[in-house]
């Protein structure tokens, strides 16, 4: 048993992963994939890596030192299940199967319990960098029990990114699911600061007349101020981009329908059963599900837009509204984040300690960004704050923002822009911090066709309003 480490699946990620792992101090890895080629592959072309490789499970799990530790790196859903299946034969109460996928966290949850029954633990990680995160240092936010992390734990922190103060961003996440929990709203995130990213290049194309380039500028001055983060960063590079075909902008051929592979759906549907209100990440995911409908788009041009010519008087007081726009709306978009992970905790009894989270988002991952610093702030402030976006460096910039907010809302619904996360963001501001809202008039419909009953204001119980006998008020059960 020569090997501290395996990883399973040799794909991109599982080739890039398991070079990470070989390439520090300590560790020695143990290689295997379905198909030998991708094997043999990986150990020719990384000789320096001493892979140890494995053409079966049982010589995988020969190679390995007790506690085995594995990480499955291939597809999520079924071609997971059957890696599992196979390593739970193969492996002994107390080793450690660690799924790095992109994975459901309903489907961690039930194989952990699962796998747990056999005294293997089973641990769900999300893994967070594309690629690059993978070979030179992700983010990785894992589950499972407090047993698989005293031997996982130095194994992750070897591998992972580190953040400017030099901690590594890896942490316990929680219990079971909660790892892949946490990953899913990371890209639920995602998909937000990338529709706000997008609709901020397309309100100043459309309302400046600016070039890509000329914006791809702009995205990297931004880049140098409280909107610092990598996903800037790489706009400014794919709006630079000149396509070497047509010697056009790339941006301008690329097909205008947005895929996605479904974490940020998964992160709506759960915070729609969880009753938490991701407006922005949802209008994020719809975003993209409307751009992947030409058949609809192409008949739905016969619709009138406001029949205007968009041009902004002042380009550059555009710009910078523009630009405190984006940040108020990133702002609202990690306070739902973590809103869901907050009620994601309760709900599944983890408990997440969010401070720690935004701290492991710092470096490494997709939405690595200045700004978590600011979140850990928050919550090393208070740990209990129940919305992020109220802790005072958020509200103070929301402060400062809100006109400028206000002013690129009108702008963009006045031209017929759609600004889908703009907008949604800022109607969950005003609805959040108002003083009533028409959710009383709501209750009134309810309970006038339904008998649904309402709480009163100025009285404890429920009541309920005869509405087809002589509409008198009557004291009743409370039905919600
Ligand atoms: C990451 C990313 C990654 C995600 C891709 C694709 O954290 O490294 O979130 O895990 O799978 O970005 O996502 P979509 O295809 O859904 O856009």
């Amino acid at each position: 048993a020569a090997a501290n480490i395996g990883v399973v699946g040799l794909a991109v990620m599982g080739s890039n992963l398991a070079r990470n792992l070989a390439s520090r101090e300590g560790n020695t890895v143990a290689v295997y994939n379905r198909s030998r080629t991708k094997t043999d592959e990986l150990v020719q072309a990384h000789p320096e890596a001493g892979f140890v490789p494995a053409f079966s499970y049982e010589e995988f799990a020969a190679s390995l030192s007790k506690p085995r530790t594995a990480i499955i790196m291939v597809k999520a859903g079924g071609p997971t299940d059957a890696v599992i299946d196979e390593l739970v034969k193969v492996f002994e109460p107390g080793d450690i199967i660690v799924d790095g996928g992109n994975a459901y966290f309903p489907d961690t949850i039930r194989r952990e319990k699962a796998v747990r029954e056999t005294g293997i633990n089973f641990v769900g990680a999300g893994i967070s960098g594309g690629e690059e995160g993978a070979l030179n240092g992700p983010s990785i936010m894992p589950g499972g029990s407090d047993e698989s992390w005293v031997t996982l734990g130095p194994i992750l922190k070897s591998i992972a990114a580190v953040a400017d103060d030099g901690e590594p961003c890896v942490t316990h996440i929680g219990h079971d699911g909660a790892g892949h929990f946490v990953k899913m709203v990371h890209n639920g995130i995602e998909y937000a600061d990338m529709q706000l990213i997008a609709e901020a290049y397309d309100l100043i194309r459309r309302g400046t007349g600016r070039t890509p380039a000329e914006i791809a500028d702009i995205f990297a001055e931004w880049n140098t101020g409280e909107l610092e983060s990598y996903l800037i960063e790489i706009t400014a590079e794919v709006l630079r981009q000149v396509d070497a075909e047509t010697g056009k902008p790339l941006v301008d051929v690329i097909l205008d329908q947005a895929g996605a592979k479904g974490t940020g759906a998964w992160t709506v549907q759960t915070a729609l059963s969880l009753g938490v209100p991701v407006s922005g990440i949802a209008e994020a995911t719809f975003a993209r599900s409307l751009s992947s409908h030409p058949e609809q788009r192409e008949v739905a041009r016969v619709l009138p837009g406001p029949g205007t010519e968009f041009q902004v008087d002042d380009a550059d007081g555009f710009v910078e509204d523009v630009r405190q726009a984006l940040f108020a709306s990133k702002i609202i978009a990690y306070s739902q984040g973590f809103d869901e992970i907050r009620a994601g905790a309760a709900e599944y009894n983890w408990t997440i300690d969010l401070g720690a989270v935004s701290k492991i988002w710092r470096a490494g991952c997709i939405i690595r960004a200045q700004f978590l610093n600011r979140i850990a702030d928050a919550y090393a402030e208070q740990p209990e704050l129940p919305v992020l976006a109220t802790a005072p460096y958020f509200a103070d910039a929301l402060t400062r923002g809100q006109a400028a907010w206000r002013r690129v809302v009108i702008a963009a619904t006045q031209a017929g822009i759609p600004s889908p996360a703009f907008s949604s963001s800022l109607a969950y501001y005003d609805g959040l911090r108002a003083d009533r809202l028409p959710a009383a008039l709501v209750q009134g419909q309810r309970d006038f066709f339904g008998a649904h009953t309402y709480k009163r204001i100025d009285k404890e119980g429920t009541f309920h309003t005869l509405w087809s006998g002589d509409r008198t008020e009557i004291e009743a059960e409370d039905t919600h």
